[in-house]
């Protein structure tokens, strides 16, 4: 019995923190991307016209093929015609990155 609750224990101390970033992480995409992106990721099509350009889904092999460092920087230094995102930084950067994983297609 105490075997398991340890292994049970173990596994919750591994699980829990990655669900509390992809949670955190889906409340920042939420809040700062969404109007932008869309919910699932694909973009919006109004803003994409509005920018003059193709917003490619966040899912797609092409974005999630980017390292987590490259799409934090998108996320806080801006990449092409996005500007960056002043109200996410840190861990909360680091957070949005892991919920941009779970968008994958
Ligand atoms: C004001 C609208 C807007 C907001 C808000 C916004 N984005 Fe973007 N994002 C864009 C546009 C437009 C592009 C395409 C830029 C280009 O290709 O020139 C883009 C591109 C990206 C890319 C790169 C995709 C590629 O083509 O490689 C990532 C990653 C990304 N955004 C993530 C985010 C995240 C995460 C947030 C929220 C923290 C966010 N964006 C908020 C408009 C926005």
């Amino acid at each position: 019995m105490k075997t398991i609750t340890k292994v049970i224990t173990g596994f919750l101390a591994v699980i829990l923190p990655l669900a509390a970033d992809t949670a955190a992480g889906k409340a920042v995409y939420e809040k700062s991307c969404k109007s932008c992106h869309g919910p699932d990721g694909a973009g919006n099509p109004a803003v994409a016209k509005m920018m003059k350009v193709e917003m490619k889904h966040l899912g797609s092999k092409e974005v999630q093929a980017k390292s987590d460092d490259d799409l934090k920087a998108a996320v806080t230094k801006g990449v092409g015609k996005m500007k960056p995102v002043a109200s996410v930084s840190g861990d909360q950067a680091a957070a949005v990155v892991a919920f941009l994983r779970t968008l994958k297609q």
